[in-house]
């Protein structure tokens, strides 16, 4: 990545604990490190790899602001909050983030990754698919579920030369769906609500593949 890439991540990184107590920032490193992984793996471009290891950075930067913080955001960038609390902050993740580093850093593909962390959605980029997984698979996550994706992921990447593209786009597909399957199934089995944007995000990737 180029020096310009490199020093805006530094930036982030160095802020992180401003907004992250230790728990969360350990979440936040774990997931960082999948990003990294996923951008060698692929092989992603610079501009790529920039973008899901920002992403991956921030994502979860208003996870540990209070509900009345979180809803002066919503206010502030007209955005209606969810019914679900547990998903606010991937809504008001992006708005904070580029309120704290400018629109330069937290470019609009960086936003779309945050802002559909959890839930996913319709369309998904291949770095908003990135995020998505490296949030459920990233070491700390020491459930079951996230140990066999992870192991899954890792295992089948391994099988795949990085030039196989349309190989690499299918598993990371793949692991999406297993991702939203085993959430919408754990919602039920707890009787929880399940965010539309994911049950709309599974039709969209039972259609892709
Ligand atoms: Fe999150
Ligand atoms: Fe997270």
């Amino acid at each position: 990545m180029n020096e310009e890439y490199e020093n805006r991540l530094a930036e982030i990184r160095d802020a992180l604990p401003l907004y992250e107590d230790a728990r969360r920032l350990e979440h936040t490193m774990g997931v960082y490190r999948e990003c990294v992984w996923f951008s060698k793996k692929f092989g992603l471009s610079e501009e790529d790899s920039y973008t899901v290891c920002a992403a991956a950075l921030l994502h979860d930067i208003t996870k540990n602001l209070s509900e009345a913080d979180a809803i002066a955001i919503c206010h502030r960038h007209k955005i209606t909050p969810p019914s679900a609390s547990a998903v606010m902050h991937q809504y008001t993740g992006a708005p904070f983030a580029k309120e704290i580093f400018g629109e330069h850093i937290v470019t609009e593909a960086i936003c779309s990754a945050i802002s559909c962390h959890t839930t996913g959605k319709i369309g998904m980029s291949m770095t908003d698919k990135m995020l998505f997984v490296a949030d459920f698979t990233e070491v700390g996550r020491k459930y079951r579920s996230c140990r066999d994706i992870r192991e899954y992921l890792h295992g089948e990447c391994e099988k795949i030369n990085r030039n196989e593209k349309t190989a690499l786009s299918r598993l990371l597909n793949d692991t999406v769906k297993r991702i939203i399957g085993f959430t919408v199934t754990y919602l039920i089995e707890k009787g929880k609500k399940i965010d539309p944007d994911m049950i709309l995000a599974w039709n969209a990737m039972v259609s892709e593949n």
